[in-house]
Order: structure tokens, then sequence, then C-alpha cells
């Protein structure tokens, strides 16, 4: 399984980057307006710290004005993929950017067909945001089952990104459906490492290793 950090916070992506077990970034307008940051800069600098894939949203809501806007994102870094919600003028958009080998991530998936839609489309990435679903009283994960289920009867090589992820079991169950990304926020990220037996464990062990004879 692929883990991308859900921000657009240099300090996260550097933290999580050390650990070793960093695939890409995804980031939105919303995150990117939390970072004192200018977009272009940001980005920039996202790409350098980052040793993966990094998702960067186009605003555009017309798919001439899309690709336009895509071809400007894809120009900053190699690593960028351009984030689309998926809409019909974001799927016309979609194939002709798939079509000139820039990939895209089709972004605010809330059902299987539109993700069918996506994957047809050309898209490298689909997003379903779980949380979201979960929030209004469905069940995000039985999306991600279907679709990844989907992608496999046909052979898509389109990949199923679990985003608006809330909590770890969020995680586990992900990967036990066999989803291929998660994107994740970074305190999950912390809480996907933490369990207090350890740590009550580490602590016995470094205070027992005291005791020993050297
Ligand atoms: O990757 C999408 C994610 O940022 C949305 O998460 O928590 O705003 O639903 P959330």
């Amino acid at each position: 399984m692929k883990f991308f950090l859900d921000t657009a916070n240099l300090e996260q992506i550097r933290e999580v980057a050390s650990w070793g077990i960093l695939d890409g970034v995804t980031t939105n307008p919303s995150l990117c307006s939390k970072e004192n940051v200018a977009f272009d800069v940001l980005i920039k600098d996202i790409c350098a710290a980052v040793p993966g894939p990094v998702s960067v949203e186009c605003v555009s809501t017309v798919a001439e004005d899309i690709v336009k806007e895509a071809e400007k994102l894809a120009g900053i870094s190699p690593n960028v993929v351009i984030k689309i919600p998926v809409c019909i003028e974001g799927l016309k958009a979609t194939k002709i950017l798939s079509a000139k080998g820039i990939r895209v991530n089709m972004t605010l998936i809330f059902s299987c067909s539109q993700a069918l839609l996506a994957a047809k489309a050309g898209a490298r990435y689909v997003s379903p945001f779980i949380g979201r679903l979960d929030d209004s009283s469905q069940e995000g994960m039985e999306l991600i089952e279907e679709i990844v289920a989907m992608l496999e009867n046909y052979g898509f090589p389109t990949e199923v990104i679990v985003a608006s992820v809330r909590h770890p079991r969020h995680v586990v169950n992900a990967a036990m459906i066999g989803a291929h990304i998660a994107t994740v926020p970074f305190a999950v990220m912390e809480k996907l490492v933490k369990h207090p037996l350890t740590d009550i464990g580490m602590e016995k062990f470094l205070k027992d290793w005291g005791k020993v004879k050297r």
C-alpha cells in the first residue's frame, strides 16, 4: 500500500518523508489556504520535499480552461499530478490531459459510477472521500470495496486513493480491501505508529536495561 500525506504543510511533509514511508502528497485549495506561502512557491517546495506524486487541484470549471491551468501546473515539476473534481467538464479535460501524458487524479468522488467514468476518461487516480460519506451516515468503506472490485474487473490501470481519512481504522480497512493508496492527514499518520502498550513496553525495557550487568 502506498502512503500519501494529505497536507500542504511543508514541515509535516518533511517530517513524514524522514520516516522513510512517504510515497506522495495530496493537496487541495482548502489545505493550501492554511499555508501563508505564495501558491507557486508552495507547490515547488512541496515537490522538492517529496519523492513521488504531488496532487495539485485545478480550480477552472470549463474543460478548455482546466486543460490550460493543468498544463501550467504540470510545468512546475514532473511530480505534479493534476487534481480535477469529477464532473462533465472535468471528464472532458481528463481525457485530453491523459492523452497528452499528464496524470490526473479525479477528486470529490462519492459514487462508483463517478469512479468508473473517471477511469474510462483515463484518470491515473480516483479519490473517493470516505470520511465525508461517513459524516452523512453512509458507509464510505463500502464505496472503496466497490470501486476496487470494479476497476479490477476490467483491468483499469487507475489507482484508488482513499481520501478524507479520519482515523487509523480507515487506513487498515482500506488496506484489507486492497486499495492502492491512502492519503492520510498528519495527525492520523502519527496515530498509525503509536500504541500505549508499545510505550509502556519500551519504558520497561529501558528501565531493565539499566539492571543488566555490563
Ligand atoms: O484528500 C481529501 C481530503 O483532504 C478531504 O478531507 O477531511 O476535508 O473530508 P476532509
